[in-house]
């Protein structure tokens, strides 16, 4: 996807109710963060959070990316907060 006309990879993790508060999401997060590294070392990724989404602010931090305010913008439900690994100029 393209973040203010960069273009990098998005980290969107979504879990059926039932799977959550298992450290699912943080786990399988981490993981996708360790293969991009290593596999796709030139794209940053990035997580776009609600901030009133503490589990998936949770869930960012675990898996690597690092806040960026100043990447923050306008999302579908209001702003998004954006968390990345390497970051964009
Ligand atoms: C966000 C989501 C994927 C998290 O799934 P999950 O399996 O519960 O996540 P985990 O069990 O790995 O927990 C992640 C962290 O959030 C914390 N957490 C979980 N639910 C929480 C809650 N209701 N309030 C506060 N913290 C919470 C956990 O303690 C954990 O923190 P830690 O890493 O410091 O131990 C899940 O809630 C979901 O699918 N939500 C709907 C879709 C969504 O909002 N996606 C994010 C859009 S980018």
């Amino acid at each position: 996807m393209d973040l203010h006309r960069t273009q990098v990879l998005h980290l969107f993790y979504r879990s059926a109710t039932s799977a959550w508060g298992q450290g699912f999401a943080g786990e399988a997060a981490t993981k996708v963060t360790a293969w991009v590294s290593r596999h796709v070392p030139d794209l940053p990724l990035i997580a776009r959070v609600r901030p009133a989404n503490i589990a998936s602010r949770r869930v960012a931090i675990r898996a690597g990316p690092t806040r960026t305010e100043h990447l923050d913008g306008a999302g579908y439900a209001g702003l998004d907060w954006i968390y990345a690994s390497k970051l964009p100029n």
